[in-house]
């Protein structure tokens, strides 16, 4: 069995780890307890192919974002996390891609994805469908609206990437 590893990246509190929980033990963790650093690790089946997927929950908080560089080298395929409520938090998605493609030696292949979540949160919503839709397609990314707690389009956006992984 092939196994890759994943790495998610984005601003504190945008839901990474609700994410990430959701796709890992298709739970939704509804407290926010600030991530250090946490690892998981899961068998998925796409296309009728089984893989290994490692998966990688980082901080968002500021003071541990210095550790960012170390996970993009070891990284082989990002989701790139962002908040549908927090327009602020897209300016980060756009930080981490270019730091991404810097430390990758401006290799433009490398696999990411690029996710809005809280899709559930339609009163709090801040990013509009299209602002987002024009932004990944001038960076030619893929993106993903996704609610962890209502689990819609979470195994998308692992599929999408495993798939990007694969190619490579
Ligand atoms: P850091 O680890 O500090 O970087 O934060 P994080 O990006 O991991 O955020 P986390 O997943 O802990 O989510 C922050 C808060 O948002 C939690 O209270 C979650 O329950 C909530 N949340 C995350 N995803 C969703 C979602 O899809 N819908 C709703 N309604 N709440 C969400
Ligand atoms: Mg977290």
């Amino acid at each position: 069995m092939r196994q890759f590893n994943v790495v998610v990246l984005g601003a504190g509190g945008v839901g990474k780890s609700a994410l990430t929980v959701r796709f890992i033990r298709d739970v939704f963790v509804e407290t926010y307890d600030p991530t250090i650093e946490e690892e998981y690790r899961r068998t998925v089946s796409v296309d009728g192919q089984l893989s290994s997927l490692e998966v990688l929950d980082t901080a968002g908080a500021e003071h541990f974002t210095s550790l960012n560089e170390v996970y993009i080298k070891s990284g082989r395929g990002f989701v790139l996390v962002f908040s549908l409520t927090q327009e602020a938090s897209l300016r980060e998605v756009d930080n981490l891609r270019q730091q991404i493609y810097r430390i990758k030696g401006g290799d433009t292949n490398v696999p990411i994805v690029v996710v809005g979540t809280k899709l559930d949160l339609v009163n709090e919503r801040e990013v509009q469908r299209n602002t987002i839709q024009s932004l990944a397609s001038r960076w030619d990314l893929p993106f993903y609206e996704t609610s962890a707690k209502r689990n819609w389009h979470v195994n998308d956006v692992f599929e999408d990437l495993l798939r990007q992984m694969r190619l490579r």
